[in-house]
């Protein structure tokens, strides 16, 4: 991964924080973008980011003005925020919209075998197929206001958000190749500040026990997997959702309804 230079977001924490890392200690230029200025600040002074953007990714206006025009030869859309977040609006915001007005902002300066890795989740893996139809469109002018009419409360906001991202991944990897890879990586319950907040809301201890690895992930684990999709040994891989899980989809027996 020498010489290219990938932007990541959700840099300050958890499995971003681990991607840039790793990234780095692979030979790459990583630039970090998070909303956390003393998250970032750590990551430079620990030699794991190159560059940082310290922005508000619920900030569409904020997106274009910084991240427009940027030339990387991938991006990872890491940062999320829990069920927990403040407001349905919020976590359609930052969740499916800002990985969309990110790749949208780069995608002319993306290099010759760009690779994009969106992260997800379990959640909109297993989720089912009730609100398809309303969520087609993420960019469409209205689709916020919709959306948050009918999905009113953390838990399915963030089962959507992830559902749709995860839709939107696999139309975008069709449209965008064969000049740029474009996959999604769903994690299971992972070992992160995000991770700790949702159990309250939607997992609870015994979760691991469900868990054929008998465990929660950890956050390097994942940015294993996202390192692998954004380099060229994963050239064949386009269009996929890789579940990260420890078996946990599995396990459950859930299938994905309502998929073309
Ligand atoms: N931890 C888990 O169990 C788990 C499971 C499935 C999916 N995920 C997904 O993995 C991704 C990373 O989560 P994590 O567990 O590392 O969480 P985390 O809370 O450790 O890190 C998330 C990062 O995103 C940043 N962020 C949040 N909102 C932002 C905004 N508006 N603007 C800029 N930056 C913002 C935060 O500051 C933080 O640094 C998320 O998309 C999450 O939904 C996590």
């Amino acid at each position: 991964m020498t010489a290219k230079t990938y932007l990541v977001t959700g840099a300050a924490s958890g499995i971003g924080a681990a991607t840039c890392r790793l990234l780095t200690d692979r030979g790459a230029q990583v630039i970090g973008v998070d909303r956390d200025q003393p998250g970032l600040t750590r990551m430079i002074d620990a030699g794991n980011c190159a560059e940082t953007i310290s922005i508000d990714l619920a900030d569409a206006m904020a997106i274009q003005a910084n991240l427009r025009g940027l030339a990387v030869d991938g991006v990872a859309n890491v940062a999320g925020v829990g069920p927990d977040a403040i407001s349905p609006e919020l976590i359609f915001r930052i969740n499916l919209l800002a990985p969309l007005l990110i790749l949208d902002a780069v995608r002319a300066t993306l290099a010759p075998d760009a690779a994009i890795v969106n992260v997800a989740s379990i959640t909109g893996e297993m989720a089912d197929d009730s609100m398809d139809s309303n969520l087609v469109d993420p960019l469409a002018a209205d689709f916020l206001s919709r959306i948050t009419q009918i999905v009113t409360d953390g838990p399915r906001a963030y089962t959507y958000s992830k559902r749709a991202l995860i839709d939107q991944t696999r139309k975008m990897a069709v449209t965008w190749a064969p000049a740029v890879r474009v996959n999604c990586l769903s994690p299971g319950i992972v070992d992160t500040p995000l991770g700790e907040r949702s159990k309250v809301f939607s997992w609870t201890e015994k979760a691991s026990r469900r868990i054929p690895l008998g465990r929660l992930g950890i956050a390097a684990e994942i940015a294993e997997v996202i390192a692998f999709l954004l380099s060229p040994s994963a050239s064949y891989i386009i269009g996929a959702s890789l579940v990260v899980d420890g078996g946990y989809v599995a396990a459950q027996g859930a299938r994905r309804s309502g998929r073309p």
